[in-house]
């Protein structure tokens, strides 16, 4: 068999992020060594603490190391409950765990895991860059010892929250240009894939019923309580489960459509209106740009999710 492929998942759960993490946790090419949690969706003391629950309830094994609580230069201070709900698990209550973080905090534990994996890592970064840019200042060397740094952020198109910026990258967008000036292998599943590929409310909700178990019922509440919803483009009535696409990209980038593109963060802030946006420019690339994915690869997933975590009680 294969050498599963070790990955650290920086997040801000998130219902999106919670699926993303689900269906890496249950996927046989990764090893998911651990979540290092990031202010983002909500507070980061709620995404703090539903990391922790979510390994907990789902019996993952992997480490939880505790991340940012603020943002690298400009406190952002706006958060995204109404489409996460206020705690950041949308409709789902998971059991409070009293897991502890591990001894490291994030960026030092992405350093420790790098070095220790020797270019095998793969970061996937699915909120705010904070912690990632903070691993990157604080450990410059870092920047020859990850394989790739997968993020879901941006867009080369318009943004979701101002008409140019996407979230993760509007939180923090001094973090971003640091990890995208970095010269570290990057590659971006923004809003111009994430929006169009949405999983379809009748999928997940067949998944459910067809398999009767509690995880089935957790993806589909996790989906319902959850307020990013698009028709995809199959036409479905569809989740936008932004995250889940750059961990599908690690599993297997050959069911990814992708470009090679110079991406450029803006942070002039007097250009108040651009503030966070990810500009394609002329130049050499610095991002595999993720366009597209084959939806019946994407399905199997969360099938694989379901199957994996059929035991749970
Ligand atoms: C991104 O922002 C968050 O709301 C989601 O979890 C995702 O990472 C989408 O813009
Ligand atoms: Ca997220």
């Amino acid at each position: 068999m294969e050498k599963k492929i070790p990955v650290i998942i920086d997040t801000d759960p998130g219902v999106d992020d919670a699926l993303a993490i689900m269906i890496a946790a249950a996927s046989e090419k990764i090893d998911l060594l651990g979540l290092t949690p990031v202010d983002g969706n909500v507070q980061a003391v709620h995404t703090h603490q539903n990391a922790l629950n979510l390994v907990s309830f789902l019996g993952i094994d992997a480490d939880v190391a505790e991340g940012s609580y603020d943002q690298l230069v400009y406190r952002f201070g706006r958060y995204a409950s109404s489409t996460h709900g206020e705690t950041g698990m949308g409709g789902v209550e998971l059991p409070v765990s009293n897991r502890k973080f591990h001894k490291l905090r994030a960026w030092d534990y992405i350093y420790e895991k790098a070095k220790e994996h020797k270019g095998e890592l793969v970061l996937i970064a699915i909120g705010p860059l904070t912690n990632v840019a903070r691993t990157i200042i604080m450990h410059p060397d870092i920047r020859t010892m990850l394989k790739q740094i997968v993020m879901m952020g941006g867009s080369t198109e318009a943004g979701n929250v101002t008409p140019y910026a996407e979230f993760n990258f509007l939180v923090d967008p001094p973090a971003a240009k640091v990890v995208f000036e970095s010269g570290i292998p990057l590659a971006m599943a923004g809003l111009n894939v994430t929006l169009k590929t949405g999983i379809s409310f009748d999928f997940i909700a067949d998944l459910a019923r067809e398999s009767g178990s509690k995880i089935g019922g957790m993806l589909n509440e996790l989906v319902h309580g959850y307020s990013d919803v698009k028709i995809n483009k199959e036409g479905d009535r569809s989740s936008v489960v932004h995250d889940a696409i750059a961990v599908a990209y690690v599993i297997d980038p050959t069911k990814c459509e992708t470009e090679e593109k110079r991406i450029e963060i803006q942070t002039d802030r007097f250009l108040e209106g651009t503030w966070g946006q990810s500009k394609v420019v002329d130049g050499e690339p610095n991002c595999t740009v993720i366009n597209d994915i084959d939806m019946d690869y994407y399905r199997e997933l969360y099938r694989n999710t379901v199957d994996h975590f059929s035991e749970l009680n």
